[in-house]
């Protein structure tokens, strides 16, 4: 590859790298904008100038956040793809297809690419990393997981010499923000109409409510952590839809904060993960992660927990993952090299979920009347899980209804189903309101 050069100061080259941008919104506008501002500084730090040559969009009429040459605008990915003078393809127009195509025809073609597309990624990043090998190019995907995080690298490279033996991460802001408020007091709909209203939720926030965008984003951390293909499609998760006000009041009683949790754990029998709202001990390093904020903590067995923390979205941090990544590709570029990525080296198993044990909490809106709590207890000692509490908390008397919690020791996942789906069957139990896991 040849590059144009200028110099900045007088002796000094400056080679021009040139960029084919798919994507000017939210991130594709921020990255424009920070190459626009910062564009002399990072010259003089790596010895390149990222020059974006064409930007692909949907419709090149819409008014933009960023003064953009709109002469550079294009519909047509092709004008992109098979043009032989842009160096690197910049990803960032989201959603699988037809981003996959570009980014894989990118990559045929012999041009570096960096993206932000966690579902991509997860879905099919191994692969795309083998051809990015097999074409001799650079595939970075920094901005995919927690945004300004820097926690793809602090994987990739950084803790290169550990082996990870587990992963726990809050990584969807939307998420984070409305058990925030919750824990605030406000309802699910009101904190979920304020994340919308604060440009934090999407008007259709179903991906990040149900775990979907977090599940991505734990399939892509796991498989770089335990150096074995993890698929979204092989992580449990549950959304945060069904939790109620009253949950983080008795949770809080008890010491606890609710998380949605992406966990992912690498033991003797394989990889567990999932992403599911979880009861996280005050005292933990992530029950202060609040609002929007994301945290992701690593075990490594040499430098043992190790936490990261920042902004897992939004225009600015994004863009500026996505910026370090092209710095690494003009890195690269300068001394020829690639980074290679041998992400399936171990190969573990992924553990069916119903293997994994845990903590529970179980409410249940029970028949105020002696006996019931003989009856639950019956059930559950009849599939070996120990109760560690029992609170009743409400009564309505007209009703004869009274709500407890029980909270439990460490049970298999299995069991606790098989003992829930028995608790349903009991006349005494008018209703098992939530089930939720314990982190100790
Ligand atoms: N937003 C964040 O804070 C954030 C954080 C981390 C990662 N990411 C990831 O970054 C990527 C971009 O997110 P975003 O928030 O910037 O999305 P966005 O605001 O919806 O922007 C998408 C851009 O891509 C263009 N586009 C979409 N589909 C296209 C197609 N089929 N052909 C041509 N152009 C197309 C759109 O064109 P028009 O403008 O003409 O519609 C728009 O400019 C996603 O993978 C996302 O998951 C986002």
């Amino acid at each position: 590859m040849r590059y144009a050069c200028e110099c900045l100061h007088e002796g000094e080259e400056i080679k021009e790298i040139n960029i084919g941008l798919l994507g000017a919104g939210v991130v594709g506008s921020g990255t424009i904008d920070l190459l626009a501002r910062r564009g002399d500084q990072i010259a003089r730090s790596v010895g390149a100038r990222f020059a974006i040559r064409r930007i692909l969009v949907r419709d090149p009429l819409r008014p933009r956040p960023v003064p953009i040459d709109r002469s550079l605008l294009t519909t047509d990915a092709a004008s992109i793809l098979d043009d032989p003078s842009i160096d690197i393809v910049v990803e960032l127009i989201g959603g699988e297809t037809p981003a996959v195509e570009y980014i894989a025809g990118a990559l045929r073609r012999g041009k570096h690419v960096v993206t932000a597309n966690k579902e991509v990624v997860a879905k099919h990043g191994s692969e795309l990393l083998d051809l990015a090998n097999r074409s001799n190019v650079n595939l970075f995907f920094e901005a995919s997981v927690g945004g300004g995080i820097p926690v793809i690298a602090v994987l990739r490279h950084d803790l290169i010499a550990n082996e990870i033996t587990s992963l726990r991460a809050i990584i969807n802001g939307t998420t984070n923000f409305i058990l925030t408020a919750m824990e605030q007091g406000h309802g699910y709909e009101d904190a979920l109409r304020e994340a919308q209203r604060l440009g934090y939720a999407e008007a259709d926030p179903t991906n990040d409510v149900d775990g979907t965008d977090a599940t991505y984003k734990l399939a892509i951390l796991s498989t770089l952590a335990f150096r074995t293909n993890v698929r979204p499609s092989q992580i449990e998760h549950f959304g945060i839809q069904r939790l109620s006000q009253k949950d983080f009041q008795y949770a809080a009683g008890m010491g606890y904060v609710i998380k949605l949790l992406a966990a992912a754990d690498a033991g003797p029998n394989g990889i567990a993960a999932s992403v599911r709202p979880t009861l996280i001990p005050t005292t933990h390093h992530l029950a202060s992660v609040k609002g929007v904020f994301n945290a992701v903590l690593i075990d490594g067995d040499q430098v043992d927990k190790f936490m990261l923390y920042g902004r897992g979205a939004g225009a600015r941090p994004t863009a500026s993952a996505v910026v370090a990544d092209l710095c690494a590709v003009a890195h690269n570029l300068q001394r020829n090299v690639i980074d290679r990525v041998d992400i399936v080296q171990h190969r573990l198993p992924v553990v069916d979920f119903g293997d994994t044990q845990s903590r529970f909490y179980i409410r249940l809106q029970v028949a105020d009347r002696p006996g019931v709590l003989a009856a639950i207890a019956r059930v559950l000692g009849d599939n070996e899980i120990s109760i560690a509490s029992v609170m009743q908390h409400e009564t309505d008397e007209t009703a004869g209804v009274a709500e407890i919690v029980i909270m439990t020791h460490l049970a298999a996942e299995r069991r606790m189903a098989t003992a829930l789906t028995e608790i349903g069957t009991l006349d005494v139990v008018r209703e098992t309101s939530a089930f939720i896991r314990v982190e100790r």
